[in-house]
């Protein structure tokens, strides 16, 4: 947990820590004129977290207030990088942890992760959705303790990201733009920027939300039973702090839009190539929201600073980096004619 924020969360214990936040806010000008001509872009890479994501904020809350209460064992239903946080926080804090995945649909990145730190992976024939359901139940009925987002602590360790955003800008951005999964990191950013407002005097941002276009319950209005998209962190039909994601967008005046996987590998593509900031494929959704809403004329970047998160590390998801790309990478022989015979 970031040491300077602890007393401003509502958790409990010694903290069990990999040192986790402080990430870097990246000014990214080229990106700005392609998804936001006229105002000024910074990323929040929140890759650069220990497991590789954001989820590790909300974590070592989490965990520290498990090991706290006593609990032996905790677990959780998860995309992947959950889980893959969940099983490196509970490997340092001694305890066990069961992580269910949808199966076929995590990426290999999060999976490597989840076998590495000891997790018990359990793989479902069904979604994160069935995933969600179950580990709520085991949780009621046995001595087990959740830790996906509906965990209090875990909102508490997320808003930090929002302070950090503050600190570095010396005031609220005009927009914080991320994507939109279970709705937990959108509901913790605002609950962090709303405590920053009162305790320190910043203002609020207005939230631009992006929604994978298969799987966009919040944007649509229903629950989506089978979401699809390129960008499985965020394949979610039903999320659990849809409520609380609502309230956010309606307080903050902010805007929630549907992105295809298409702008969605558009943006994370520019993202690399412009800027050399990899990400993963849904981490860019909210980049590919900002561009989407300045093209619909719904948002005036014009003198504006644009915070846009991201949430996970490109490294996550090789498989999404080098689709379709390893063919055209020619072998040669290794002699000085043949490769100046490609470079030139
Ligand atoms: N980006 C990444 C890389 C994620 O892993 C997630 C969620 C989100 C965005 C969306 O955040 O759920 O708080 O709205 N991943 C969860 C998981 C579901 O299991 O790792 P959210």
């Amino acid at each position: 947990m970031v040491t300077a924020f602890r007393s401003r969360l509502k958790v409990e214990g010694e903290a069990v820590t990999l040192l986790e936040g402080n990430t870097p806010l990246i000014d990214c000008p080229r990106l700005a004129a392609w998804a936001c001509p006229g105002g000024t872009l910074l990323v929040k890479y929140e890759g650069l977290n220990p497991t590789g994501s954001f989820k590790d904020r909300g974590m070592t809350a989490a965990i520290t207030q498990a090991a706290h209460d006593g609990s032996r064992t905790v677990i959780c239903a998860s995309t992947g990088n959950t889980a893959a946080s969940a099983a490196a926080y509970a490997a340092r804090a001694g305890l066990r942890c069961v992580v269910l995945i949808p199966e076929g649909k995590v990426a290999m990145g999060k999976l490597a992760g989840s076998i590495a730190y000891g997790a018990q992976v359990v793989q479902i024939d069904g979604s994160f959705d069935d995933g969600l359901r179950l580990v709520r139940e085991i949780s009621d009925k046995a001595p087990i303790t959740l830790v996906n987002s509906v965990n209090p602590a875990r909102v508490e360790g997320q808003k930090t990201a929002a302070f950090e955003v503050n600190d570095a800008l010396g005031q609220a951005p005009d927009w914080l733009c991320l994507p939109v999964g279970n709705a937990g990191n959108i509901s913790a950013y605002w609950l962090g920027f709303v405590q920053d407002a009162l305790e320190r005097g910043f203002g609020t941002p207005q939230l631009l939300g992006g929604q994978a276009a298969g799987s966009a319950p919040i944007v649509l209005g229903h629950v989506v039973e089978e979401p699809e998209t390129l960008a499985t962190a965020i394949r979610i039909g039903n999320p659990a702090r849809w409520f609380q994601a609502k309230e956010a967008l309606a307080d903050s005046d902010g805007q929630l839009w549907r992105v295809s996987d298409t702008e969605i590998m558009e943006a994370y593509g520019q993202l690399s190539r412009l800027e050399g900031v990899f990400c993963e494929p849904s981490s860019a959704a909210g980049v590919a929201a900002l561009r989407k809403s300045v093209l619909n004329g719904e948002v005036e970047p014009e003198g504006k600073t644009f915070v846009a998160v991201l949430t996970g590390h490109g490294l996550k998801d090789p498989d999404a980096a080098i689709a379709g790309q390893t063919d055209s990478i020619a072998v040669l022989a290794p002699t000085y004619d043949a490769i100046m015979g490609v470079i030139e």
